[in-house]
């Protein structure tokens, strides 16, 4: 055989590797895809059955308002109403929301030890359905604070509704960053998707709430944030960690992490 002709397999083959290394990736990928969107559909399958059968069953005034929020969501949903506003913001990722489950909330409240003298803030309250769940099934007061006027808007409407929730429920379209937090006994912060820098505005404005608040994350430790931040010195405040532990979200596991302002 020429060697030309040798020359001619050789890269033959070598295009077939590629063409087939390329395809088992894009396979992997759309797998990956499928596993994670059908985990997502099932999980939130089972989260709805328990929250009829834990939450519904228990408290129907809390069951006519979650029903409620479902209904309005059911056409144009949440992730697309978040993904719209995202767009208009010119953001690079435009798929950041995501809904703590009722279960999950549930698991988060006890851990935190959450009471009626409490008053939580909500950062990025969504539809609203966290700070309901917290307000009936806990007695504690829900600051939630959201960007998106539609989601305001709607939970501002079923809480004009209801003279328990009027006493109870304010939600305010601020940017939570520079939102006052110093009133909050509890801060709940599901921002899975803030950037470091973000993270470090928000320690700053957290740095501002009273020693003994309760700041809740998910999937990261403030104080981690913290010990690579610049401002460390500047804060002045830690963020001692009190317990974490894992919890079920629709993209998976993630874990919470309760943490205590102090003085020093
Ligand atoms: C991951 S979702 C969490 C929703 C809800 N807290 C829950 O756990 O079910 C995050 C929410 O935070 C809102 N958000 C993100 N950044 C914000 C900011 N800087 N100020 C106010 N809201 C913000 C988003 O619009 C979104 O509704």
């Amino acid at each position: 055989m020429g060697v030309l002709k040798k020359r001619y397999i050789l890269a033959e083959n070598l295009r077939a590797k590629k063409i087939w290394q390329r395809l088992r990736l894009r396979l992997t990928e759309t797998f990956r895809f499928f596993y994670v969107f059908l985990r997502a559909r099932l999980f939130r399958c089972i989260d709805y059955c328990g929250t009829i059968f834990k939450f519904y069953v228990k408290n129907r005034s809390f069951a006519k308002t979650d029903l409620t929020i479902i209904g309005e969501y059911w056409l144009d949903s949440p992730f697309a109403i978040s993904k719209r506003y995202l767009q208009l913001k010119l953001e690079l990722d435009i798929y950041q929301y995501g809904e703590t489950p009722l279960l999950t909330i549930e698991k988060i409240a006890k851990q935190a030890h959450i009471t009626e003298q409490d008053r939580v803030f909500e950062l990025g309250s969504g539809t609203g359905r966290c700070a309901f769940w917290l307000t009936y099934f806990t007695g504690c007061r829900v600051v939630g604070v959201e960007q998106i006027p539609d989601f305001v808007d709607f939970s501002s409407q079923l809480v004009e509704k209801d003279d328990f929730l009027k006493e109870k429920i304010n939600f305010i379209r601020d940017d939570f960053l520079s939102t006052d937090l110093s009133p909050a006994t509890v801060v709940y912060c599901y921002g899975t998707k803030l950037t470091n820098a973000q993270i470090e505005t928000l320690i700053f404005n957290l740095s501002k709430t009273q020693p003994g608040t309760i700041v809740i994350t998910v999937s990261y430790h403030l104080n981690e944030i913290i010990s690579v931040s610049e401002n460390q010195t500047i804060l002045g405040k830690y963020f001692h960690l009190i317990s974490k532990f894992d919890a079920e979200f629709l993209w998976g596991k993630a874990t919470v992490f309760i943490q205590k302002v102090s003085s020093s």
